[in-house]
């Protein structure tokens, strides 16, 4: 049977993570996969995390099942993050899944249960892997206008007037904060008009929050999210703990499904519960159990939040010593831009040939794209980047 598989498309993040393992230069700048590195070229565990799971493996005293839904102190401390007191508890149905992907698989896995019919929206561009499981679903999709190639913001008029034709019951995905690939993002003032114009379509909002923190702070990170759970009846947010608690192996993300009101919640619960049951039953427990470590004890909160405030600014940091040492070398302002940007990743906006070209001869790595991680550039690479960026012609 197995001669019948087709060779599926490499995803475009792990190949260039593969291919960056493999070069030999020394002063290669991996800037491809999300994930923060430090002026070391580390990927720290957290402060907090440490301290969390010290204190589990001390005290754990079983490793049977929780249930199929995750501990439910994991969902109720997620629930508080990202959504705070917006929306009443009893309207949310949530399960644990195997990071933010999981619970993006199962938003759609719940879509294509209650509404096979409805088109799934995707911003153009957004993470590849939102359309890839789209595809593998067989679910039917459309793009909106999103990134402007002239001034590496948002077309937001091409945005509305593509999310304008959206059909009753269709879903839109947008990202809650921190833009991946492109880093723009809406204002609050754009966002408000986008839920305005999505409860007119009747749209159910799907949203993926995969950088809380990582943009403009744990509380304004979350309110576009906010915003959205609070306007309408029925929306799916998608949270990822993998960047903001540096868990990314462990797996930790959660799905909440909010119903229209607590009596609709127990079946969206269910079924929601049934779909764990389906694709894999439980799901991991470790990086849960230390999320929730941290966002119930007081003092690792608060060291957590520091060291992610840290980070945050860090970023920013070079953000802007990127667009100051490309004003240097331009002498213009074509690439402030960058520092404009949120989150861990920008979009320089130049064509895969001249990626390809800072490859070559500089080392570099960004997606081909042109999506760099910024969370992976330090003090001493920076100008390396602004250097080839300039030599490329981009
Ligand atoms: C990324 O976009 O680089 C991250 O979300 C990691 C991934 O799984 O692609």
């Amino acid at each position: 049977m197995f001669e019948n598989l087709k060779a599926q498309p490499a995803d475009k993040i792990l190949a260039l993570m593969a291919a960056y393992r493999e070069d030999p230069r020394d002063e290669k700048v991996d800037l491809g996969v999300g994930v923060y590195k430090d002026a070391n070229g580390n990927t720290p565990v957290m402060r907090a995390v440490k301290e969390a799971e010290r204190r589990i493996v001390a005290d754990q005293t079983t490793k049977a099942y929780t249930g199929l839904a995750g501990d439910p102190a994991f969902s109720d401390a997620m629930i508080n993050l990202v959504l705070g007191d917006t929306v009443a508890r009893d309207r949310i149905a949530a399960v644990a899944t195997p990071g933010g992907t999981g619970a993006i698989r199962q938003a759609l896995e719940l879509i294509k249960y209650a509404a096979p019919e409805a088109k799934v929206w995707l911003s153009n561009p957004t993470w590849p892997n939102h359309p890839s499981i789209i595809k593998y679903l067989k679910m039917p999709t459309a793009d909106y206008r999103y990134f402007d190639n002239a001034t590496r913001g948002v077309d937001f008029a091409g945005l509305m007037e593509d999310l304008g034709t959206v059909a009753e019951g269709d879903v839109v995905l947008l990202h809650g904060c921190c833009h991946n690939p492109t880093g723009a993002n809406l204002t609050a003032a754009q966002m408000d008009e986008v839920i305005a114009l999505l409860k007119t379509r009747k749209a159910v909002p799907l949203v993926d929050i995969a950088y809380q923190g990582f943009g403009d702070g744990l509380e304004d990170d979350a309110a576009a999210t906010r915003a959205i759970a609070s306007a309408f009846d029925e929306c799916l947010i998608a949270a990822s703990c993998s960047k903001n608690f540096g868990v990314y192996r462990e797996r930790t993300g959660i799905l909440m499904a909010i119903s229209k009101d607590a009596e609709s919640q127990p079946l969206t619960q269910k079924t929601l519960a049934f779909l764990n049951r389906q694709n894999y039953s439980f799901p991991p427990d470790h990086g849960a159990r230390v999320v929730t470590t941290i966002l119930t004890d007081p003092d690792l909160r608060a060291d957590w939040e520091a060291e992610l405030e840290e980070t945050r600014l860090g970023m920013l940091k070079l953000r802007q010593q990127l667009a100051d040492e490309l004003k240097r070398l331009t002498n213009s302002d074509r690439f402030s831009f960058l520092a404009d940007h949120r989150g861990m990743f920008s979009r320089l906006g130049t064509t895969p040939e001249l990626v390809e070209k800072m490859r070559e001869e500089h080392g570099i790595y960004m997606v081909s794209d042109s999506r760099m991680n910024i969370a992976g550039l330090n003090e001493k690479t920076v100008p390396i980047l602004a250097k080839a960026i300039v030599d490329a012609g981009v």
